[in-house]
């Protein structure tokens, strides 16, 4: 174990001098020289990275503009430019800065700007040649190298200094990204790794899905690795924030009893340094991760899949898998996009395995069973965009100018029912017309970093001049849970209640306008973070919320001042906000049928119920229709952050969940057709509504 408390700058650059592709330094500057295409693999902290961008620093690219990496989550972008920072030795945000969903940190010096994928293309469509980069480096780019195609064939045209694009990736998915790439040169760092011994265990079986069950399970078996293994970091893998949180603290409890004179096995081990690893977290917490643990002591990370090939920890020697991952999938049961969490892939099981033997050998412990792995885990991790929505891809497609969405030349082909899908409810939000073409609607909603429904809220209510009431609600909604629930019972009934009392403050009570309170109180509040701890509110995750807020503002400005759309509203100001939020949920409503049973509206018609968490919880006898955030599913469906609404306000809406063909509607995005062409269309459409009649019945 290293016995190095904090960082030792020259170590750490020789460090990086031992890594597999430091080797390789000319020939791959060279490589880049020679290419305008290159692909670039090597095993997960081989140095991909962190290194390239600097190598290529080196050899002079930044003279011609800046050299760009992306990042798939923005947790890798900021930690790895913060490691980058150090080794450049800069202050981060000055030659070496980052670029994420929310959080800007670069200068007019920055030639070395690592991004999500996200910020690339918002500046491509600001700037289609990107004329301010040499170099463009896509990283990990099997986890989503979706809709970059189109861009660099028109990037490498009307520039004086042809762009160099260069795509990174771990797996061994290479010749299909050459192929992608027009067959351009492969270069693989050839890999060094040490043999990792997995063991798996009886504890989980095929039916042991539940969280509460596998956290303990994970806990009890890193404890036994601190007490019976030698030294060596260990490295656990759960699934999201909550269940690590509560991993710590029963790790936390638990460490405290050990007697280290009787019950660890290595007596150089001399304590248990545990840290949580998971995307939302605050970045100072972040950079802790990878300092070497002071000397005697083990650290002992928990962190969610972002450490099985975004982020490299030295000093791992042990892993304790959960065999479960968090993921975002389509689920066709309601037609929604669901984080759910689900049994990890067989070859992400060995990735997870293989961070244990990057610098000696190592152990894998599996608290699954054998028969976990046969029956519950699939061979391969289906890519995100053949699970999930693709509306913002598919708007973002269109408004880079490519019209035909079916047949772009996808790395990952998605399912064509997911593409017409996402054509659907861009259609319904107005984000594209009956010929698949953007609105200015939609050239207005692909600035924002938001879902298209809360996107479309937003912009209405912006456009009736109350976005004072929205901005704060879409910031809420897009960090992460604000609410404190401690695991204590007593503290939880408290923590209930003071949540209750929010709510009832919050006049007319819905999840809505609760956000939009809690919002407003703490930053009224002079101790805003007291405020928040007497609340049981989470202060960090409220921080996030003012900055969100604030950055909302700036794009919104920014289009304000541009032909904006305005209207006029002249019904009952109170019902304002909810109106607003109707017309970008009014996809998600949801009607009362029976008891505390709801039916969705959008087709599906599934039976939902009002989660727990919801301040109408329990007062579903008075409700009649509601609309609805999201879904979660366990074995039920529940609604989440919930509002009720009146029937009149969706009536005129709600047609458009049904009167959209989707076959029609991708067939008319195909080609370019003629005016006749669609009015017949619409002529045969609305014939066809009123055979089926009117959507007052359907309703
Ligand atoms: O991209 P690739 O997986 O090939 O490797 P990398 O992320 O560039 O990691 C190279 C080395 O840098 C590893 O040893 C990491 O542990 C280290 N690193 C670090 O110490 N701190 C960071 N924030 C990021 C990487
Ligand atoms: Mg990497």
């Amino acid at each position: 174990m290293s016995k190095r408390t904090k960082w030792d700058t020259k170590g750490d650059l020789d460090e990086s001098k031992n890594l597999p592709i430091y080797q390789h330094k000319a020939t791959l500057q060279q490589a880049v020289k020679d290419n305008s295409f290159l692909v670039v693999t090597g095993e997960t902290g081989s140095g991909k990275t962190t290194q390239l961008p600097q190598y290529l620093h080196q050899a002079g690219f930044w003279s011609n503009g800046k050299i760009g990496i992306t990042q798939p989550r923005r947790v890798a972008a900021i930690t790895v430019a913060q490691r980058v920072s150090q080794e450049m030795h800069c202050s981060l945000g000055r030659e070496v800065g980052y670029q994420v969903r929310f959080d800007d940190c670069t200068t007019q010096d920055t030639v070395v700007k690592y991004m999500t994928d996200g910020c690339l293309l918002r500046e491509i469509l600001a700037d289609p040649v990107l004329s301010q980069y040499s170099v463009v480096i896509l990283d990990e780019a099997h986890e989503r190298i979706v809709y970059q195609n189109k861009w660099w064939d028109k990037a490498s045209k009307g520039r004086c200094v042809p762009l160099k694009v260069v795509v990174m990736s771990a797996t061994l998915e290479t010749d299909k990204l050459s192929v992608f790439l027009g067959g351009c040169p492969v270069f693989t760092i050839p890999g060094r790794t040490f043999p990792v011994t997995s063991k798996f265990s009886c504890a989980i079986g095929p039916k042991d899905t539940e969280s509460s069950v596998y956290v303990k399970e994970v806990v009890k078996v890193a404890l036994d690795v601190h007490t019976s293994e030698m030294a060596g970091d260990i490295l656990v893998f759960l699934t999201g924030q909550s269940e690590i949180e509560k991993a710590c603290d029963m790790l936390y409890e638990k460490a405290e009893s050990i007697d280290y004179r009787y019950d660890v096995q290595d007596h150089k081990v001399e304590g248990l340094l545990i840290l949580p690893l998971y995307g939302s977290m605050p970045t100072d917490q972040q950079k802790q991760i990878f300092q070497p643990p002071p000397p005697g002591i083990r650290k002992c990370v928990v962190a969610t899949n972002i450490a099985a090939t975004s982020l490299t920890i030295n000093g791992i020697k042990y892993i304790v898998d959960s065999g479960f991952v968090k993921q975002l999938n389509h689920n066709s049961r309601v037609g929604m996009d669901i984080l759910e969490v689900v049994p990890i892939s067989k070859s992400e099981a060995l990735q997870r395995a293989g961070r244990a033997g990057r610098t000696s050998a190592g152990k894998c412990f599996r608290i699954y069973s054998p028969a976990f792995w046969e029956k519950c885990m699939p061979e391969y991790t289906v890519p995100e965009i053949q699970r999930t929505s693709l509306t913002a891809v598919i708007l973002t497609l269109k408004c880079l100018g490519v019209h035909d969405v079916i047949r772009f030349p996808y790395l990952d082909r998605p399912e064509e029912r997911f593409i017409l899908e996402a054509l659907k409810q861009l259609y319904q939000c107005d984000a594209i017309d009956r010929r698949g073409k953007v609105t200015r609607l939609g050239e207005l909603m692909v600035e924002f970093p938001l879902p298209p429904g809360l996107t479309r809220a937003l912009l209405q209510a912006a456009s009736l001049g109350c976005e004072d009431l929205l901005l704060p609600v879409a910031a809420m909604l897009s960090v992460e849970n604000i609410f404190i629930r401690p695991g204590h019972p007593e503290k939880q009934k408290e923590a209930d209640k003071k949540h209750r009392q929010l709510g009832v403050q919050a006049g007319s009570c819905n999840d809505f306008t609760m956000l939009l309170s809690v919002f407003e109180k703490c930053k009224a509040s002079d101790a805003p973070s007291a405020w928040c701890k007497d609340n049981y509110i989470h202060w960090r995750a409220l921080k996030s919320a003012f900055s969100v807020e604030t950055q909302l503002r700036e794009i919104l400005l920014r289009l304000q001042k541009r032909d904006f759309p305005m209207e006029k509203f002249d019904g009952n100001k109170s019902e304002l906000f909810r109106r607003c939020l109707c017309t970008g949920y009014f996809t998600n409503v949801a009607r009362r049928s029976v008891g505390k049973v709801f039916c969705t509206m959008d087709g599906h018609g599934s039976m939902v119920h009002i989660h727990p968490s919801s301040t109408l919880f329990d007062q579903e006898a008075q409700l009649d229709w509601v609309i609805f955030h999201d879904l979660l599913v366990t074995s039920r469906i529940y609604i989440r952050t919930v509002c009720p609404i009146r029937y009149d306000w969706v009536k005129d809406l709600l047609p458009k969940l049904h009167e959209v063909d989707v076959y029609e509607l991708s067939s008319v995005a195909r080609e370019e057709v003629t005016d006749e062409e669609v009015a017949k269309w619409v002529t045969k459409e609305a014939a066809k509504r009123q055979t089926e009649g009117s959507a007052e019945d359907v309703f």
